[in-house]
């Protein structure tokens, strides 16, 4: 099903059409594993989504602004060598560091597609809605979808210039990030580009205070899976009978989200059929965040198919940006 609204905009809804088992098995195998784990896509439904947009604020969560000044300074230059006149970027969010990737395409005027693709169908409406106004000429075909399972729904295009920020990559373990770059590899044409936005590996202090704002936005955040939860699956969980819980992995060079049970209590699922017991103290996983060095970075392209042709960080080195091509 495909949803019209203004002329200048397509949505593609493969999401909503996708077998309900999917996320179900997801969900099942997740709670019955150990760790138990949920998969971190449900945190983002239009509460989760919005909660997002307040954390790239936050002052401890300085990964947002570090990779938006980068963006800047760069952009004109990934744009040229690009050469590309249509942009998707997975996992878009607000797409509001995307505006100045667009800004620069429009500025050499070779702006002409854009495709936003997430897991949140409102977040992809509104950021449609808004661009087509900002960018008079845009055309916009939005993918209401899961990047693991949908990327054939990208229209086939002109150049293409396909970006992950925000360090989405890095909710995906190694394995999964390189098995996900592949398939986006695959769905590219040859001479076509690609630039990711990694997190780096810095003081584990200074990761958990981003993960851990006095505001405690984070912890809404985490939380808001519970209520995903309650309102898509039909469980009837209090998210405040949970603590939220983020701490560095130094192993795995990643921080992990948990939930901590403040309680003994029974998740019930309705939906699933689950019952998940779960006793006071016990943790679920809901994210991982895994931070990255340049050269684990080259190492995931080249593993996915990929030629990085330029490295961007920042003096304090906390944010990477690969621009890489597919030969
Ligand atoms: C860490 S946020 C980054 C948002 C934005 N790109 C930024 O840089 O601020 C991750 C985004 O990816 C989306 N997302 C998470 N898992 C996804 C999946 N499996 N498929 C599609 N989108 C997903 C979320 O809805 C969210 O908008």
């Amino acid at each position: 099903m495909t949803s019209q609204t203004d002329p200048s905009i397509t949505i593609d809804l493969p999401l909503t059409r996708e077998d309900p088992d999917v996320v179900k098995t997801e969900i099942t195998r997740g709670l019955l594993g150990n760790p138990k784990t949920l998969p971190s896509k449900l945190f983002y439904d239009e509460r989760g989504s919005t909660l997002f947009e307040r954390i790239c604020e936050l002052p401890e969560y300085y990964q947002t602004r570090t990779e938006h000044h980068l963006l800047t300074k760069w952009a004109d230059e990934i744009v040229g060598i690009s050469g590309a006149e249509e942009l998707v970027e997975l996992g878009s969010g607000a797409a509001t560091k995307t505006r100045v990737l667009l800004d620069a395409m429009a500025s050499v005027d070779q702006l002409r597609y854009f495709v936003p693709f997430d897991v949140d169908e409102t977040i992809v409406r509104r950021v449609s809605e808004e661009l087509v106004l900002e960018y008079p000429g845009l055309h916009i075909h939005g993918v209401v979808g899961d990047f693991l399972f949908h990327l054939e729904h990208i229209p086939e295009g002109g150049k293409r210039l396909v970006v992950i920020l925000g360090g989405t990559i890095g909710n995906l373990p190694a394995l999964a990030a390189q098995g996900f770059l592949s398939s986006v590899n695959s769905e590219m044409a040859s001479g076509d580009y690609f630039l990711l936005g990694v997190q780096l590996i810095t003081e584990p202090r200074r990761l958990e205070a981003a993960y851990n704002d006095s505001q405690g936005i984070t912890a809404k955040f985490n939380k808001n899976i519970i209520r995903v939860l309650n309102s898509q699956f039909g469980s009837h969980s209090d998210a405040e009978s949970f603590d939220h819980v983020a701490r560095y992995n130094e192993a795995d060079h990643r921080i992990e989200m948990w939930l901590r049970s403040r309680e003994d209590q029974t998740l019930d699922i309705q939906d699933l059929g689950l019952h998940i017991h779960l006793k006071q103290g016990e943790e679920i996983r809901t994210e991982i965040s895994t931070k990255y060095d340049r050269s684990l970075a080259e190492e995931l392209l080249a593993a996915s198919g990929f030629a990085m042709v330029k490295w961007y960080s920042d003096p304090d080195n906390l944010i990477g940006l690969a621009l890489a091509k597919k030969p």
